[in-house]
């Protein structure tokens, strides 16, 4: 069952520099209890465009100038602000690196949980104090009864990461947005974290869009990613798919950073050159062109749309024929790094 469709979502922010393209028409959809990975640069509009689904923007300076999110059969772009408590926190729940950015710090975790859960379960005051303990527990908070009355500042950062994703969980959501969630934390606490949203998204059969500069962590947790660049999605498809078989050159350039799945390939690989795209002014043509060594004529004037390379796999290259030969023959590309 499809939980989620994103259709030609489009946003820009209006600032004094000029217009930032921010999110340049993206489409994808997920399903119930499905996995997505985004992966990308820095800048790329990963945040940018999952914190739009859920009007989440300062607007202005950030405008919706196009598209549609359709989320259990209804357009939730366009809700009234009454309306959009329901979806966001409820029925779409977010979290963040800094769990301070859910987390209320002057109230105690059982009140703040408490009160979300009777605002959006309709519970009351005792039913709501035990779910609150149940939510806890699940997350792995030890003695969860005694902790109601503790400030997210007694918790150290891991357990804090954890009282925030029961805040998430709490009103039983069907999606799950993680925005950079382990990225401040050591490595161990990090992959405790990834363990235990893998656990809950089963436990709970909860969708999860996974957002992540760590090819690594997107590789333990999802079945699917969206390669961004400059606002667009420039490759998807099943991960072991793009793993075995990167169709774009900026993706082999990602996967050059970690440990590849599918050791036996032969296929050399580079590291990124160059600086992202300046999102006030995009490049004509192919947005990546300047960085890839596969360029030809054509990519300095036409825009490559998503195209499949196999099914389910779509990349937005004109040249992944030449990519995949690994010839990077073209007079005008760079040298191989
Ligand atoms: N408030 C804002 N005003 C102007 N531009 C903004 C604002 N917020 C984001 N942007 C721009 O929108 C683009 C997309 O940003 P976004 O935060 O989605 O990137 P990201 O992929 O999440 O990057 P990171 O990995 O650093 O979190 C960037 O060019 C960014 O500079
Ligand atoms: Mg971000």
């Amino acid at each position: 069952m499809t939980l989620l469709q994103v259709q030609d979502l489009e946003v820009r922010f209006y600032t004094k520099d000029g217009e930032v393209q921010a999110v340049n028409g993206i489409s994808y959809s997920l399903d119930e209890g499905e996995t997505l990975g985004i992966v990308g640069e820095s800048g790329c509009g990963k945040s940018v465009s999952t914190m739009a689904m859920v009007r989440l923007l300062p607007e202005p300076p950030a405008k919706i100038t196009g598209g549609h999110v359709i989320f259990e059969g209804k357009d939730i772009l366009y809700l009234k602000p009454s309306e959009r408590h329901q979806v966001r926190g409820g029925k779409i729940a977010l979290i963040f690196q800094d769990p301070m950015t859910s987390l209320n710090p002057v109230m105690t975790i059982g009140d703040q949980i408490g009160e979300a859960v009777q605002v959006n379960l309709g519970l009351n005051k005792e039913q709501a104090r035990q779910r609150v303990i149940e939510v806890l527990t699940q997350v792995g908070i030890p003695k969860a009864e005694e902790r109601l009355g503790d400030y997210p500042h007694q918790f150290s950062g891991g357990m804090r990461q954890r009282v925030m994703i029961a805040m998430a969980i709490s009103c039983r959501p069907k999606l799950l947005i993680a925005d950079e969630p382990t990225t401040s934390l050591d490595v161990t606490i990090q992959a405790q974290i990834v363990e235990l949203v893998r656990r809950l998204q089963r436990e709970l059969n909860m969708a999860v869009i996974w957002i992540t500069h760590d090819l690594g962590v997107v590789a333990r947790i999802a079945q699917r990613i969206n390669v961004m660049y400059a606002g667009y999605i420039i490759e998807t498809g099943p991960i072991k798919r793009i793993f075995k078989r990167p169709s774009h050159p900026y993706t082999v350039g990602l996967l050059g950073s970690v440990p590849r799945m599918d050791l036996g390939t032969d296929r050399e690989l580079y590291y990124v050159e160059g600086a992202p795209p300046d999102m006030i002014r995009l490049p004509e043509g192919c947005p990546f062109h300047p960085r890839c060594q596969y360029r030809t004529e054509r990519c300095l004037q036409e825009r490559p749309v998503l195209a499949e390379v196999e099914p389910e796999h779509q990349s937005a290259c004109w040249n992944v024929e030449a990519l995949l030969a690994g010839r990077a023959d073209q007079p005008t590309g760079k040298g191989r790094a």
